[in-house]
């Protein structure tokens, strides 16, 4: 279907829904929040382009949205990166080691927390709970969910990693 409004990164669909939560909530500020729900959905991300227009078309600042982005992990930019890996830092995790875990994943990766690696594939971040505390060390790779319990050694860490590197970009 041929796109009819002016935004690139705002589908007609996106748009809809957005005009869906205009509709249903009183307050324009009220609609910031399911609307980036919905940019994620699309995009598994949240192009910074799409903050842009999504202030544009609220009518709302960007900082006021950019704040919005950066107070919830996971509306956080992924910078680009292919893969975007969450380890999380609560107490169970802490107690099942994710430190040990994030050094390796830094190592092979190349990228560190907060950062994303040379070669753009990698961004790290650390986030709260991710509601999996029975696998502790617990992390996401883009939507999978890993039981870092389970890796014993750099071998199985580089097993996992290796099934997101593209074609194209060689191996670890
Ligand atoms: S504390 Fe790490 S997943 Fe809950």
């Amino acid at each position: 279907m041929e796109k009819t409004n002016k935004f690139k990164y705002l589908t007609d669909e996106l748009i809809q829904k957005i005009n869906y939560y205009l509709n249903k909530f009183p307050k324009k500020e009220q609609v910031i929040i399911p609307s980036l729900h919905e940019i994620l959905y699309v995009y598994r991300d949240i192009p910074f382009e799409a903050i842009e227009e999504l202030s544009e078309y609220l009518d709302i600042p960007l900082a006021r949205i950019e704040d919005v982005v950066t107070f919830y992990d996971m509306f956080r930019h992924r910078k680009n990166a292919k893969n975007h890996i969450r380890i999380c830092r609560n107490l169970p995790c802490h107690l099942g080691k994710y430190r040990n875990l994030l050094k390796q994943i830094e190592k092979l990766t190349g990228a560190e927390v907060d950062g994303h690696s040379a070669d753009g594939l990698w961004y790290i971040e650390l986030v709260e709970c991710i509601g999996s505390c029975a696998i502790a060390p617990a992390f996401l790779i883009n939507d999978d969910l890993y039981d870092g319990s389970k890796i014993k050694s750099e071998e199985d860490l580089k097993k996992i990693l290796e099934k997101y590197i593209s074609e194209n970009s060689g191996e670890l």
